[in-house]
């Protein structure tokens, strides 16, 4: 029997799974690490943490598993895309890496709005100038931290330094690069122009392949780390997003990935590369060659709930450790009690400043609406109806670009709450499915592993052979006529606070 290792480096933490050719989980573990916020806006983390929590993960899934480690085939990895892993000469990291969700790059992206129209910079990159991609966060290093940026040799994501300690190698695949503002997304590899434009170094790049493609091999050194066989392959692997698409099938146009994690995003894989003229939504090279994919993506959307947890939820954390039962369970049922549309309580998931379609760090949460008859239970079901009208904010501007949505796949940790799938169903009037696998990203990192490695000869082969589907949620007439309202008064609010949010954020 032959196996494939997957490895998604998260937010929270890295997930490390052991996969059969068969496509069955024998083993999964999650290593978390903590996130750093030195200042406001600011969200970093120790690179170290990965990989110390990759090698444990390795450890456990082995140690659950008794499967030989020369019976690994391939070694797939996946992560959190746009971080910026500085390294100097010798490969040693120069600071903490700077995250997805850091806000500190405003005016990194007035800087390269000025060198670079926004016209050019969608045509090559597919994407408008953002604070969260991968180029901000290098060029604030030049501009805040010199003594760091003189000695910067190589940049890498997250996943790739885990690669690096891996097998030796500067790599990073086309999925990972297109969060970098760097890659020219049509062609597939970086653009010199961008480069130049910017007064980069272009030696700082590390190779780029395409995810399936191997990126090398376990190290000697590697292999005594990790007891991994020396010589295992390694594939360059895709972004978290483009991996947990693959790891739920979403791989043809017409099928969309609706993800409920910390943050939450809308993904359509397309054929050719459509890019909005207006940039509200991004435009990525996907892991499938010759393919790419639109994504909206929502800065706290499971994040929402996770505060509201954190915040006011005392109560129903007690009674989950007393029944050692899922504590966002007990959240959600709550909202069970309560009517479509939360009685006029309206949620803007903002807490975090919003990416798609609005792109505005500035943007802040709201309770529109709220009354004398709201409680508790009105306040979890508008925040799990308020993240859903936030993710058909992109779904409508995909629509404008005329990608077919023929159903929607839920995935994410939100996936395994039956009342925000119904949720989504309503407000988005679409059949949602959920599929048998939901190991996410790091599954996803596994089948690209599987084909890089020979074991199978094409994505959409394994796909077809390992997903299916296991539940269809469909839409309730009457909750899709009242939502339809109650979206549109969402979608007018941020329009009008847009202004008031800057001011706020002034005081
Ligand atoms: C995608 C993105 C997030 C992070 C979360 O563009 O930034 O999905 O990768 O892990």
């Amino acid at each position: 029997m032959k196996y494939l290792l997957g490895i998604d480096v998260g937010t929270t933490g890295t997930k490390v799974v052991l996969v059969t050719e068969a496509g069955k989980v024998t083993a999964s573990a999650f290593e978390d690490y903590p996130l750093s916020t030195p200042q406001v806006d600011w969200v970093e983390q120790d690179p170290e943490d990965w990989w110390k929590a990759t090698m444990k993960g390795i450890a456990k899934v082995m140690g659950d598993a008794s499967v030989k480690t020369r019976e690994i085939a391939g070694i797939g990895l996946s992560g959190q895309y746009h971080g910026a892993v500085l390294l100097d000469k010798a490969h040693h990291v120069l600071r903490p890496c700077i995250l997805w969700c850091d806000q500190r790059t405003t005016e990194q992206v007035e800087y390269i709005s000025k060198r670079i129209s926004k016209e050019e910079l969608l045509r090559i990159t597919g994407n408008p100038a953002s604070y969260y991609f991968t180029v901000c966060k290098i060029l604030w290093v030049k501009e805040n931290e010199p003594q760091v940026y003189e000695k910067l040799s190589h940049f890498l994501l997250p996943k790739d330094y885990v690669r690096l300690k891996l097998t030796g190698n500067l790599v990073t695949d086309v999925t990972d690069a297109s969060g970098t503002l760097l890659l020219d997304v049509p062609e597939r590899r970086w653009s010199s122009q961008i480069v130049d434009k910017l007064d980069l170094d272009k030696d700082i790049l590390p190779d780029c392949r395409e995810s399936i493609e191997i990126s090398g091999a376990i190290t000697k050194k590697a292999s005594e780390l990790t007891g991994l066989n020396y010589g295992t392959p390694v594939v360059a692997g895709a972004g978290d997003q483009s991996a947990q698409a693959i790891g739920t099938g979403v791989i043809k146009e017409g099928v969309l990935a609706c993800t409920m994690g910390t943050s939450g995003v809308v993904f359509a894989p397309t054929s050719l590369i459509r890019h909005d003229d207006r940039g509200r939504l991004d435009s990525f090279c996907f892991a499938i060659p010759d393919t790419w994919h639109t994504m909206g993506v929502m800065q706290s959307a499971g994040g929402s709930l996770r505060w509201f947890r954190d915040t006011l939820c005392d109560a129903e954390i007690k009674e989950a450790e007393n029944k050692r039962q899922d504590v966002y369970q007990l959240i959600v049922e709550q909202a069970e009690r309560v009517p479509a549309g939360s009685e006029n309580l309206i949620f803007l998931p903002y807490l975090s400043g919003e990416r798609h379609p609005h792109s505005d760090a500035k943007a802040r949460g709201i309770f529109f609406g709220l009354d004398m008859r709201h409680h508790k239970a009105h306040m979890i079901r508008s925040i799990l109806e308020g993240v859903v009208f936030g993710l058909r904010d992109s779904i409508e501007v995909m629509k404008e670009l005329h990608i077919p949505i023929s159903e929607i796949r839920a995935t994410g940790g939100g996936a395994r709450a039956k009342l925000w799938k119904q949720i989504l169903a309503d407000v988005t009037n679409s059949k949602v499915i959920t599929v048998n696998s939901l190991e996410g990203a790091a599954y996803g990192a596994a089948i690209l592993a599987s084909v890089g490695s020979g074991l199978y000869n094409s994505v959409n082969e394994v796909c077809n052979r390992l997903i299916r589907v296991i539940e269809e949620t469909y839409p309730i007439k009457d909750n899709v006529k009242r939502y339809e309202d109650y979206y549109l008064l969402y979608r007018s609010l941020y329009p009008l606070l847009k202004d008031k949010f800057a001011e706020l954020s002034s005081l």
